[in-house]
């Protein structure tokens, strides 16, 4: 259902509010990014907020990594300020310890320790060298894994994040929005669309002949020949997986592009921005040309990354988006939104009403 805004030009500009799309007040469960493993040593304790949630992580002396709600059950006191014992973590105010679990396992002052006091944790993995964490008690999907890297071993590259004034459903449009493909990027391209979807992933499939018009496409044509393919993957509308170069071919037949690929890990923030985290990953070839090679496709990745998005920054710091005149070509970016308006909100959402 879709309730309309008392906003400014609310009389010239009809504005609505979305279930979940573009939706502040809303956190879909999901993985969110939190930090590079390498960030979080043993026995440290990092604190983050996705949207109005604030976590702490913490890496107990094995090694493994927890997510709980930052504060603490007694007294409310910010875990941040505490410290790993073993693999619990210890309040500051009256030195109460939590297992990861979230239950408190020891109370200096008394023996018993009460149902009641335990904290919400959160399901946490390592993978493509990061801490995740998941919007829900139980993680009802894996974590989204980069297509054909399947159980292979990768490497992966981090870039600094970007933060941008407008929600990060708004950014995650830009991928599929094939009008702007020529009135941003000077690419005149036609695409045949594919679709695929179940109910937290959707699959974004673009396929067309490399035209030859603008410079840039004439730069287009020379480098990747007369077809082109990219690939849109996005999870729980917080995580996107960009492939390009696939079955693409340089200069002749013969001469086939690696298919690269990079993920955009996104962060809303409370007040409706948010941040995006540009992570490059490629599998690890084995000897030193493999290292050579991999580390190559990660360096082209990211040429090719920043290729289109100085173009793009802009639009998504002056934006009040809307969603009233669409048009059959943008049936991408009406597919996409439904597709999010159907995702399960969590206990994160600030109007959610299991909280
Ligand atoms: S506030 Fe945490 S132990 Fe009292
Ligand atoms: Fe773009």
């Amino acid at each position: 259902m879709v309730k309309m805004l008392d906003k400014i030009n609310r009389n010239t500009q009809k504005q609505s509010q979305h279930p979940i799309f573009n939706n502040a007040q809303v956190i879909p469960e999901g993985w969110y990014f939190l930090c590079q493993s390498k960030e979080l040593r043993p026995k440290q304790i990092k604190d983050f907020k996705i949207g109005a949630q604030k976590l702490v992580v913490y890496r107990g002396e094995s090694g493994k990594v927890y997510t709980l709600d930052s504060y603490c059950a007694h007294m409310g006191a910010d875990f941040k300020i505490g410290k790993v014992v073993a693999e619990n973590i210890q309040c500051f105010f009256h030195q109460w310890q939590y297992a990861g679990s979230g239950n408190c396992v020891k109370i200096p002052c008394q023996a018993e320790i009460p149902a009641r006091a335990k904290v919400q944790a959160y399901p946490t993995v390592e993978k493509y060298g990061a801490v995740w964490c998941y919007a829900g008690p139980i993680a009802h999907t894996p974590l989204l894994e980069v297509p054909d890297l399947e159980g292979k071993e990768t490497i992966t590259r981090f870039d600094r994040a970007n933060f941008s004034k407008g929600h990060h459903h708004i950014s995650m449009i830009n991928g599929i929005d094939p009008q702007h493909l020529a009135t941003v990027h000077d690419l005149n391209i036609q695409m045949e669309l594919e679709v695929q979807e179940d109910q937290t992933q959707i699959f974004f499939s673009l396929t067309g002949d490399t035209p030859r018009g603008s410079w840039t496409e004439k730069m287009m044509y020379f480098f990747i020949g007369k077809r082109y393919c990219y690939q849109m993957k996005y999870a729980d509308a917080c995580l996107a997986s960009l492939t390009i170069l696939k079955n693409v071919y340089f200069l002749k037949e013969s001469w086939k592009w690696p298919a690269l690929h990079m993920f955009y890990a996104y962060r809303p923030l409370e007040d409706g921005s948010s941040l995006t985290f540009p992570i490059y990953i490629t599998s690890l070839e084995p000897g030193v040309w493999g290292k050579i090679k991999s580390h190559f496709r990660l360096w082209l990745t990211k040429r090719l990354y920043y290729f289109l998005k100085d173009d793009d920054e802009i639009i998504y710091d002056n934006i009040r988006f809307n969603t009233h005149n669409l048009l059959n070509m943008d049936a991408p970016v009406s597919r996409y939104i439904r597709y999010v308006n159907k995702l399960k909100k969590s206990l994160w959402s600030i109007d959610c009403d299991h909280a």
